[in-house]
């Protein structure tokens, strides 16, 4: 039997716990959070993304703003930006949206980010703190991840998690935290330069798959009964759609499901807890601010 690890369900749910807090909150005479977004150009599904988070920010009573800046701006107006970012009292947390165009350094701009309003969790200082299990803004698709698992109940500790991808925002940061005491899972990252892939996917009692690749993972790379997480979203077209694609993960779900416990389906899997995280960490910055 093959449950559903149903994000979209308790994405709901908690931005029911959030909107409920802002409430008390504003009625005790208070601001609102407020989460504020940059966007660098016009790439589809970094607008899509950003959209949605504003959209989100707004059904929890944030106040949210986006600022849009044009594909020829400079890495210094950005910088500008990120500064003013830093030092305006009524935004609690902001998000620089990735990726950025080719001629901005992206690290660069990540290191101007003020860790204290980093609701991403993507500089330097908020990595570090998170390694050492310090209190910090932990990235929130691997939060997303973690939420997921932890609020369904799901079976960690000495489990062997085998995470395929190695990037900075999901694969790193997930990996770390499943190891650490609360999860206390045995982990193994797999990258481009793994060899034998099939062979450590197959001894994976929970499966994290953040490769990029659509549906890359097949029947006969998973064990019977794992756990499996897909942090993929891909486009693909779609006659029969209304708006002409539909959205597709890293697994083959068709044939990779039924082999499993619990699944993350794409969509409404990972994708919807991301969201929510980023909300939780701008609620957790505004609360600190206040202090
Ligand atoms: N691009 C893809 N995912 C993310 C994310 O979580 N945060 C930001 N800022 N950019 C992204």
């Amino acid at each position: 039997m093959t449950d559903i690890l149903d994000g979209k369900a308790l994405a709901l749910q908690i931005k029911e716990e959030i909107a409920n807090e802002v409430r008390q909150l504003t009625a005790e005479g208070h601001r609102a959070p407020h989460l504020a977004a940059v966007i660098v150009g016009t790439d589809g599904a970094s607008m899509t993304y950003v959209a949605n988070k504003e959209k989100s920010s707004h059904e929890v009573g944030f106040t949210s703003s986006v600022y849009r800046m044009s594909e020829t701006t400079t890495e210094k107006q950005l910088l500008e930006t990120i500064d003013f970012l830093n030092n305006d009292p009524d935004i609690d947390g902001f998000i620089v949206q990735l990726p950025l165009p080719k001629h901005i350094n992206e690290q660069r701009v990540i290191n101007a980010i003020s860790p204290d309003k980093d609701v991403d969790g993507f500089t330097p200082v908020n990595i570090g703190r998170m390694v050492l299990g310090e209190e910090c803004f932990v990235p929130a698709t691997p939060m997303g991840i973690c939420t997921l698992l932890q609020r369904y109940g799901i079976e960690t500790a000495g489990k062997h998690c085998v995470v395929i991808g190695r990037s900075n925002i999901v694969g790193t940061p997930v990996a770390n935290l499943l190891s650490r005491k609360g999860f206390d899972c045995t982990v193994t990252m797999c990258h481009s330069k793994t060899q034998n892939l099939p062979e450590i996917t197959r001894q994976a009692d929970i499966l994290v798959v953040a490769i990029g690749k659509a549906e890359f993972i097949t029947a006969d790379m998973v064990k019977e009964g794992a756990v499996l997480v897909d942090v993929g979203i891909h486009r693909v077209e779609d006659a029969t759609k209304k708006n002409g694609y539909r959205v597709i993960g890293d697994v083959k779900h068709s044939e990779v499901d039924a082999k499993c416990s619990w699944v993350t389906p794409v969509p409404g899997g990972v994708g919807p807890l991301t969201i929510v995280s980023l909300l939780q960490n701008t609620l957790k910055a505004y609360k600190k601010h206040r202090k």
